[in-house]
């Protein structure tokens, strides 16, 4: 049976984009070395995401599954894990990767190479020069404790990524946050130790907050916890008739 597309991965599709070892947000992504993305999957997605965080991937897997769409973008794929083993609701997915990290972009768009993503080089706490309302969805999982900033600031990627969304289309994803939810002893250690790396920037998130900005953006929203992660979904208004 012949293929029906082309299984290599198309390359990164801007010239090298290089985050200033000066920004803020350096720390956030450049963590993510080939050696720590190979670790990756089963350090964070197994056993953290169950035992530290009490999120377990099943359950972000599962929203995936229910808001991933044909037109499809990933902000902090990481592994591509969630991408890998969610169900697309249609053959042949239009994805597209977006992260700082050219390691990420690599590891992840070789894994997912039977969708031949496009890799998209950016931060996404700046404006994102991607086509205006070309996608249905998007996805942040694990991506806003990242960020450098307290909650109300890390939120303009959402103004960086509505206007990507075409109208009905959803934005999803994922975060640990400090406050509003409930930690382990464990957790809360971490939580210190990974802010003093600025792995995670995530001391001024809570839940109140996340849920102030996605009321004010999106005219429908969902908000969820689990553990100590808050996972959310808000959709555009869909055209009027
Ligand atoms: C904790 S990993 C999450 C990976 C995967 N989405 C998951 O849910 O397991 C965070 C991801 O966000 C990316 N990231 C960090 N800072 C970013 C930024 N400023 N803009 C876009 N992506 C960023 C990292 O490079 C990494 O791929």
């Amino acid at each position: 049976m012949s293929e029906p597309y082309d299984r290599s991965p198309k390359p990164i599709s801007r010239e090298p984009f290089t985050m200033d070892r000066s920004d803020p947000a350096f720390a956030g992504q450049s963590v993510y070395t080939p050696g720590a993305l190979r670790a990756y999957d089963t350090v964070v997605v197994r056993l953290s995401n169950s035992l530290v965080w009490r999120c377990a991937a099943r359950r972000i897997l599962r929203q995936y599954n229910r808001h991933v769409t044909t037109s499809h973008l990933d902000v902090g794929p990481g592994t591509g894990y969630y991408l890998d083993r969610c169900r697309f609701p249609g053959t042949a997915p239009h994805l597209t990767l977006l992260d700082p990290n050219p390691d990420v972009l690599r590891f992840a768009g070789h894994r997912l190479r039977r969708y031949r993503p496009t890799s998209y080089a950016a931060d996404v706490l700046k404006p994102v020069g991607l086509e205006p309302a070309s996608y249905r969805s998007v996805a942040l999982s694990y991506v806003l404790h990242c960020l450098p900033g307290d909650i109300r600031s890390k939120a303009t990627v959402f103004d960086h990524l509505i206007p990507l969304v075409e109208p009905g289309g959803v934005v999803f994803g994922s975060t640990i946050l400090n406050g509003g939810v409930r930690h382990t002893r464990l957790g809360r250690a971490l939580l210190r130790v990974y802010n003093g790396k600025g792995i995670f920037s995530n001391l001024h998130d809570d839940l109140d907050g996340l849920e102030e900005e996605l009321a004010s953006r999106f005219g429908r929203y969902e908000l969820e916890v689990s553990g100590a992660v808050a996972l959310f979904a808000g959709w555009l208004e869909p055209p009027t008739q």
